[in-house]
Order: structure tokens, then sequence, then C-alpha cells
């Protein structure tokens, strides 16, 4: 399936550019039902020909922001390389550039999800192990630790006081996130355990879905995460209830025009939002995930399993449909009268 990112063979497909096998195979299976045609550009490593142009077909970036946590630690660099190189060529992107910088980025997540008036938590971003007690300490407790480059939850901790806090720091437990940044978060307390996670694709709403949150803090939708369960609030939870992910009937929300605007004005044609309501029912929203994957429980309860409503296959339709643009874009103008 691994392509060269130089391919000789040079019909238009649509390139899959990600660093974790597993996480494909649902796409797979969508692509092969519609016949769209696809390669793959796993990209743990690689050479890159700058040289070459790209090949003809349409772009589709879900490099995640815990590549390193599967050993594929410069995966994201190579990754923004990739993304360059396309983008100088005028290539058709989905989830290009700044895409993957918001990936790789809570901190530029905020800022950017602020410019739409999207509310997030209270945020300090931190370098120096010796600062994250003085953030926590200007924030005030209850805190959220976190890595600024993450996904899976990592780093994720909730402490109550500031001598949880110097106990945590001091154990060992501690874990600096891979960039270096940790965040010091308001933690925000929901009145039940859930949170929400917002799909879309092609820049518009598809489901959201709630995410049961009583076993502790995690998020990651794909089976394979249930199954390789990391401790608790590093990711899924060892034993997940089986409903633990619900689509939710009818979603609608004031916030919906304002999540679409976001990701629009940022390349993001394909995310999962998350968002958590407080007691005082204010919605925080609190990680963007340009690699977002489905769980297929949900689906099949709400009876969108196999068809264009699913995650997977309204993603695989998506980019069928702009290949299809592409290659009718190109026999056009291939076809076009030369003015004599
Ligand atoms: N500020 C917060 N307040 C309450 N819970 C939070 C907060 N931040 C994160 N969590 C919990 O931790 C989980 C993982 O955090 P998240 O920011 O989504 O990181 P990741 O990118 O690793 O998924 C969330 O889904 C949520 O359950
Ligand atoms: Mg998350």
């Amino acid at each position: 399936m691994r392509q060269s990112l130089n391919p000789e063979n040079r019909s238009p497909c649509v390139y899959v550019i990600h660093e974790n096998d597993e996480w494909v195979v649902p796409l797979r299976k969508n692509f092969e039902a519609r016949r769209i045609p696809f390669a793959e550009w796993h990209l743990d490593e690689g050479i890159l020909d700058l040289r070459a142009s790209p090949p003809p077909g349409v772009f589709y970036n879900r490099m995640s922001a815990s590549s390193h946590t599967r050993d594929h630690r410069y995966a994201p660099e190579l990754a923004a390389a990739v993304l360059a190189w396309l983008k100088g060529h005028g290539a058709v992107v989905v989830n290009g550039e700044r895409a993957l910088q918001l990936e790789l980025s809570k901190a530029a997540q905020y800022e950017a999800l602020r410019k739409f008036g999207i509310e997030t938590p209270q945020t300090l971003a931190v370098v120096g192990h010796g600062n994250i007690a003085e953030a926590a300490r200007r924030l005030g407790y209850p805190v959220i630790l976190k890595h600024n480059r993450a996904g899976k939850g990592l780093g994720v901790r909730l402490l109550l006081s500031a001598t949880a806090l110097d106990e945590h720091l001091a154990s060992g437990e501690f874990e600096p996130s891979v960039d270096g940044i940790t965040l010091v978060q308001r933690y925000i307390k929901a009145p039940a355990p859930f949170i929400t996670r917002v799909e879309f694709v092609g820049g518009k709403f598809l489901y959201a879905v709630r995410v049961d949150t009583s076993q502790g803090f995690e998020l990651c939708p794909a089976d394979v995460c249930q199954i390789d369960a990391p401790p608790l609030a590093e990711v899924c939870p060892a034993v997940a209830p089986s409903d633990k992910f619900q689509i939710v009937r009818d979603f609608d929300h004031p916030l919906l025009p304002k999540w679409q605007a976001f990701l629009a004005a940022n390349d993001i044609g394909i995310a999962g939002i998350e968002f958590i309501v407080d007691e005082n029912g204010r919605a925080f929203t609190y990680d963007v995930n340009t690699n977002t994957n489905y769980n297929p429980d949900a689906e099949a309860k709400d009876g969108r399993a196999g068809t264009a409503r699913s995650g997977m296959g309204a993603v695989a339709s998506y980019l069928g449909g702009l290949l299809a643009r592409e290659t009718a874009a190109a026999v056009n103008s291939f076809a076009e009268p030369v003015p004599a």
C-alpha cells in the first residue's frame, strides 16, 4: 500500500498522508467500496524529491500529533515538508499546512478559535519544569495539565491543589510534551460526565457524538484505542462501556456556524472538535482533531454503518468527489480548443 512520494505511476488518485496503518483500515474499505482509486503516503520516513512535481490527484492529510508515541518522531516534520511542496505546486489538499500546524499545537488552536469568538478554557503555555507550579498558582486550582502536542490524552492530569501538583511534578510520573510545552489549563467541571465531539467532513457538520468520561479522561473513538488501553487519563480506559460513544440525535448548537467558519479559515476540511459544557451552561472548546477517527459501534447503533453518513463513508465520498472534479477539470483543460 505504501507509495513513493514521487511515484512512477501517475494516474490520478486520492493520496492519504498519515503515519498509522491501523487508523486507515476503515478508510481503505470505504474507498474500495466506492471504487475510488487511492494510495497511501505513510510518512514515518521517506525521500521527498523537491525537484519533482506532485502526481495528479487529491491529497488528504491525516498526520497525527501523537505520532511520536508510535516511534514516528519526525513524521509531522516530513508531512510539513510534503504539504509545503504540495502547496507550492498548487495541488488540491484537504487539511493542508495550517491544519497540520493546529494539529501540532493546542496553544495555536486556542488562538485560532478565539478569533472566531469561540471560548476555550483559560490556558497558560509553559516551557521549563520549574515554571509549571507558578503558572498553576497564577491560574488557581483545580488545574488540568496537558501536552501542547498531544492526542490520545497525553499528559492529561487533574490536580486539585498546589500540594498535589508538587507531588505530581516530583513523582517522576510527570512527562513533558514532545515539543516541551506543558499547558496549564482551567478545569471545566461538567455537571454530567461527558464531553461532545462534533464531526465535520468537507467543512460541513456530519454528526456529534457524546463521550462518557466517567471512567477518566480520554478520547480516541477508534476501536484500536479501546483494545490497547493504556492507563487511566492516558487515553482509552481499560474497560470501555459499550455505550461510551453515543451519537446525538438532532444535534444543534449555536457554535456550529462559528466552528465552520474557523475550519474554513484554517484550511481544515475534515475534523472532530471537542467541547465541554460547564455547570452554568457555558461551552468551552478545547481540542481540534484533524486526523479524526470514528467509533463504529456508535455509528452502527445510529444506523450509519456502511453508509455515506458514517464518518469514513463521508470522508471517502467527499474525497472521491474532489478527485472526480479534478479529473474532469484536467480532461476539460486538455479538451479546451487551442486559440488560433
Ligand atoms: N480543561 C479541561 N477540563 C475538563 N476536562 C478536560 C479538560 N481538558 C481535557 N479534558 C479531558 O481530557 C480529555 C483529553 O484532553 P484533550 O485536550 O482532548 O487532549 P488530546 O488532544 O490528547 O485528546 C478530554 O477529552 C476531556 O475528557
Ligand atoms: Mg481530545
